[in-house]
């Protein structure tokens, strides 16, 4: 997969802009504010059709414009497509080979990114939310059918809360609330089942890969591992649990979570649990050794795409050396160069991008231009 040209107006500071990157490594370095992570973010977003900064789309129309726009020319098996977004003062229009695409989920699936961005760093020590949210946009990448179960399962947690606030009201009879939370328990024990084993099932393709990679990005010997916490036990060391007992989990729950108005089982409670060493990375990892994990589960994110895909998604590592030492820089991009197809790699000092000079464009930016310069210059 490729992205052959790219074309931005009115992007966040970006001037105009017409690229045509090669089909591995674009370097894009730059000193602080420039407007590298700008570009990174209009490549996620015409993917995507989301930021990975903000929910508003709009705020990346140029201060002085009322709107944007940013076409990508994608290759991918063969076939050329033309992404298209632009952000009007109403909303957005989305174009897929200057089609307007309804419903949106047609512009997905031949579009794949893979994006390190620097918060993803805070990962392993950050709120159990954020690790979800995490896991879950790597299993919406790999499935399809993951996005509307999770769906289904949210809409069970609310009707179940909702129910919950309205006993606590006195708004319904005690015999009533028990038999919608019979109901709802059910519905919840089923779809929180099918989130919980296709969570541990993607990370059970993923571990290998990670741990694989996190040994070939260090060169340590030190060991990281993944595992899933779900209802008190390690999901994936120990099992996850058996529709009974997510049932029995719910039915246990029931008289806590009328006293919470909260229901306190279920995969929206779970986490993703980092190791290094069988010790909490998140609170016993170096910045250098969190950032590898991270950058290995990237990688391993990116090798079970192509395993499944049979071309490699287009990888934006943003800012991915400043906590490497150079060592450490050196074996991520030995480690990623047979792997990575095309990649958008932004930096403060291009030599922390350690690929084969053959492999690789570099660019400047500067006050918002980018500018492609000779690598030695
Ligand atoms: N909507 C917008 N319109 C114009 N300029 C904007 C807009 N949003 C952000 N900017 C500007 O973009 C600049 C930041 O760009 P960016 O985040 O891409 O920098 P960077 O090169 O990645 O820097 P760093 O190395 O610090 O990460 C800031 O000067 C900011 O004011
Ligand atoms: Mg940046």
């Amino acid at each position: 997969m490729r992205v052959e040209s790219l074309r931005l107006t009115c992007v966040r500071n970006l001037a105009p802009t017409v690229l045509a990157p090669s089909a591995r490594f674009n370097v894009f370095s730059g000193d602080n504010g420039q407007g590298k992570t700008n570009l990174v973010e209009a490549v996620f977003v015409v993917a995507t059709v989301r930021s990975f900064r903000t929910t508003q789309l709009a705020d990346l129309v140029a201060f002085s414009a009322e709107r944007a726009h940013i076409a990508a020319q994608v290759q991918s098996h063969g076939m050329t497509r033309l992404y298209d977004l632009e952000l009007l003062p109403g909303g957005k229009k989305v174009r897929l080979d200057g089609k307007a695409v309804r419903p949106l989920s047609k512009y997905f699936g031949d579009f794949n990114v893979v994006l390190f961005a620097p918060e993803d760093l805070q990962i392993p020590r950050g709120a159990p939310v954020d690790r979800r949210r995490f896991l879950d946009r790597a299993v919406f990448n790999r499935r399809n059918d993951y996005l509307p179960a999770m769906q289904r399962y949210e809409l069970a947690l609310k009707n179940r809360n909702a129910v919950l606030r309205r006993a606590a009201d006195g708004g319904l009879p005690p015999r009533q609330v028990n038999e919608l939370l019979d109901v709802y328990d059910e519905q919840l024990a089923e779809l929180g089942c099918a989130v919980t084993s296709a969570r541990i099932a993607y990370l059970g393709e993923l571990r290998p890969l990670v741990q694989a990679a996190f040994f070939e990005i260090t060169r340590t010997g030190l060991v990281a591992d993944l595992d899933y916490a779900c209802a008190g036990k390690r999901g994936m060391t120990e099992g996850a649990p058996s529709l009974d007992a997510q049932r029995l989990a719910l039915r246990e729950a029931r008289s806590k979570d009328l006293a919470r108005q909260a229901t306190s089982v279920g995969p929206h409670r779970d986490d993703l649990l980092f190791f290094l060493e069988q010790h909490d990375a998140g609170s016993f990892a170096s910045q250098g050794q969190l950032r590898a994990i991270v950058l290995a589960w990237k990688t391993a994110e990116l090798q079970l795409l192509t395993q499944l895909r049979g071309d490699p998604p287009i990888l934006l590592l943003d800012d991915v050396s400043s906590e490497l030492d150079a060592q450490r820089n050196r074996f991520l991009f030995e480690h990623l160069a047979p792997r990575a197809g095309q990649c958008f790699i932004t930096t403060t000092h291009p030599s922390h991008v350690m690929v084969p000079a053959a492999d690789r464009r570099d660019y400047r930016v500067s006050g918002g231009s980018i500018i492609q310069v000779d690598p030695s210059g």
